[in-house]
């Protein structure tokens, strides 16, 4: 695996990335988890690529598999069936290199906000003393918590926490970021404002990006390719090409072309919806038929 560079100012300036790596690719995926003598196909025949620079989106019914295909992608678990290919190579368990943003929070509670963002970097002995300071006061600086660089998560707000969690998954400079459904739980005004944040962090991140979310909205606002989920077992039903410029003025979603990309999505979504809430339903009237049996 190749060593990460260090942080630089240079990499939290406006502008594009210099280079463009972290094209991962999903190829012909699948997971079936076991479970006594119970069998569950998570992913079936799955591809999908995250280009170096792009951001993709992820849409599907609950339950259908979005945060499995994470897990996959970051290595935390293997497939079961195809393989994961990061830049040309096939990955084999978690690396620095992807690094997965959940919804729930990963900061060390024992660290301050500059100490949790300064983490990576200074574990692997990529930067220290003024340079570190300096590295990392950009970062926070850009997610607005530069004067809560001494809180602990705990004296942070939920989306202060989100905020500071992002940065320190870009001081990492990882290839691919994946970040699924980190906005969940936060009021509608808070989640706006993440959205707003996550743009700039793609802006300033060089590699490619997944990012999971069961709003619409939020996903056409940061995706350039809308990946929409089939019902379990999961595979891509169709990639929708987002090529609108950001930032996604209320006049571009009042345009009759993004009014008519969301009524595709929306009725792409709503159909795999309408599925999963039936299977749902012949689950639930299994499990009661098991409780019958056992009470
Ligand atoms: N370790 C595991 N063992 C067995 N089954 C699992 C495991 N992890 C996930 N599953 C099953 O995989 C399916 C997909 O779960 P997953 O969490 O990926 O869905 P999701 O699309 O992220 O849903 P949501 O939108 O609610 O977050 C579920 O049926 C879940 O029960
Ligand atoms: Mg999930």
């Amino acid at each position: 695996m190749d060593a990460l560079e260090p942080v630089r100012a240079a990499d939290v300036a406006d502008g594009p990335p210099e280079e463009a790596i972290g094209r991962l690719t999903a190829e012909a995926v699948g997971k079936t988890y076991v479970e006594q003598d119970r069998s569950r196909e998570v992913l079936k025949d799955l591809h999908l690529t995250l280009e170096a620079g792009r951001v993709t989106v992820v849409m599907g019914p609950s339950g259908c598999g979005k945060s499995c295909l994470i897990n996959l992608l970051a290595g935390y678990e293997p497939p079961t069936a195809g393989r994961v290919v990061l830049d040309g190579r096939p990955t084999a368990g978690p690396g620095p290199d992807r690094l997965a943003v959940f919804q729930e929070t990963a900061l060390f509670p024992w660290l301050t906000a500059f100490e949790n963002v300064a983490y990576g970097p200074k574990i692997r002995k990529e930067l220290k003393g003024a340079q570190l300071e300096s590295a990392v006061m950009e970062l926070l600086r850009l997610v607005g918590l530069e004067d809560f660089r001494d809180k602990y998560p705990a004296q942070l707000s939920g989306g202060m926490q989100r905020r500071a969690e992002l940065v320190r998954a870009l001081a990492n400079r990882p290839k691919v970021m994946l970040l699924d459904e980190p906005f969940r739980g936060l009021d509608a005004m808070t989640r706006g404002l993440m959205r707003d944040v996550c743009l700039t962090i793609f802006r300033r991140h060089r590699g490619s990006s997944l990012f999971v979310t069961s709003e619409l909205d939020e996903g056409l606002a940061l995706a350039d390719q809308l990946a929409i989920f089939t019902n379990r077992p999961a595979k891509v039903k169709k990639l929708l090409d987002v090529p609108f410029e950001r930032p996604r003025t209320d006049q571009l979603r009042s345009s009759p072309a993004y009014l008519a990309l969301k009524a595709e999505a929306l009725e792409l979504l709503h159909e795999e919806a309408v599925k999963s809430f039936k299977t749902g339903a012949i689950e639930s009237a299994d499990f009661v038929e098991a409780y019958g049996a056992l009470a």
